[in-house]
């Protein structure tokens, strides 16, 4: 199989990793042959990467870092947090449900296959708020890992990251989805989130301090600038850096109201770069060993004009063909 984005599909090709959206159900099944319709179809409904069959690269599998269960778990546990802060109940976290969906994500990670070279899985489909949350989640573990984080850390913070965005459910929605520049009065709405976040977290006992500050330093800068505070260097917590890098990694490559998503590698060297300005040098250090530039199945076009696909990390010379 190859991971090819959709806007180089072509009709015809079959479909080799089943589409399911936010809530489980399934778009379009493994097996299924592209037609025009389809990709114009899933093109709107926000899909950029597809797997799709390849017989030059048979031999490349793809095993998920969390399983479509996990996942749908996590989504569901979202949803149902964001559907009872639109309610109105504004103070309850359903903190069981999110222990548990971060728990499993943390047990799928810890027996995956080969988390580094299968992070393909966590490009995305449709409704923004739920995957982003699970993808970001899914790469502050893999950080937290990388720290040699114990069970108990992970946890916590897996908690706040699930839950990092949280407080943007109080602002106006059509601020968060404009497809253009925000406004100065808009931007300063935006920054609101993580003080807003913090104070639905840390009014919750079952989360702890530390889950709270995810919510509050996740947009705060190594260098200082971020949000809300200006913080710099160590003065913000371990998992608020932590999950800078997770979050602006994720957002980088999706697809928003106002950009298209950036490739892998582009993300990558986004963050590479920024490494000692933006981001803690330390962490950006464990996540370029955690997490490949190409992910398994990507694209990649050789210094000779040919082209060939990841397999395992690596470019087998014998499948190079022109593609
Ligand atoms: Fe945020």
């Amino acid at each position: 199989m190859r991971l090819v984005n959709i806007k180089y599909v072509e009709e015809g090709s079959v479909l080799a990793r089943t589409i399911r959206n936010a809530t489980g159900n399934t778009l379009l099944v493994e097996g299924a042959v592209l037609s025009r319709g389809y990709i114009a179809k899933l093109e709107s409904l926000g899909i950029d990467m597809l797997f799709i069959k390849d017989e030059r690269f048979k031999d490349i599998e793809f095993n998920p870092v969390i399983s479509d269960k996990t996942r749908e778990s996590a989504y569901k546990t979202i949803r149902g947090v964001i559907n009872s802060f639109e309610a109105g109940d504004s103070v309850s976290l359903d903190a069981e449900s999110i222990k548990s969906a971060v728990s499993n994500i943390i047990n799928d990670l810890l027996y995956s296959y080969d988390v580094v070279n299968n992070l393909a899985d966590i490009m995305g489909y449709d409704e923004y708020t739920f995957q982003h949350s699970v993808n970001t989640t899914v790469l502050a573990l893999i950080l937290g890992l990388g720290k040699g984080y114990t069970h108990a850390k992970l946890l916590e913070l897996g908690m706040g990251v699930l839950m990092h965005d949280i407080g943007k459910v109080n602002l106006p929605k059509e601020i968060l989805n404009k497809p253009g520049n925000l406004s100065t009065e808009e931007f300063a709405e935006v920054k609101k989130h993580p003080s807003l976040g913090f104070d639905v977290i840390r009014k919750n006992q079952d989360f702890s301090i530390n889950s709270a500050h995810v919510a509050l330093q996740h947009h705060e800068r190594w260098t200082g600038g971020g949000y809300p505070r200006g913080l710099k260097g160590k003065e913000i917590h371990e998992f608020g850096r932590i999950t800078a890098v997770a979050d602006v990694y994720d957002a980088l490559i999706s697809k928003r109201p106002y950009r298209q998503a950036q490739e892998p590698y582009q993300a990558y060297e986004y963050i590479h770069s920024q490494a000692g300005h933006h981001f803690d040098p330390d962490i950006v250090r464990i996540f370029t060993k955690r997490v490949a530039v190409y992910p398994l199945g990507t694209g990649v076009r050789l210094s000779n004009g040919w082209r060939a696909a990841m397999s395992s990390g690596k470019i087998k010379t014998s499948r190079i063909g022109p593609l």
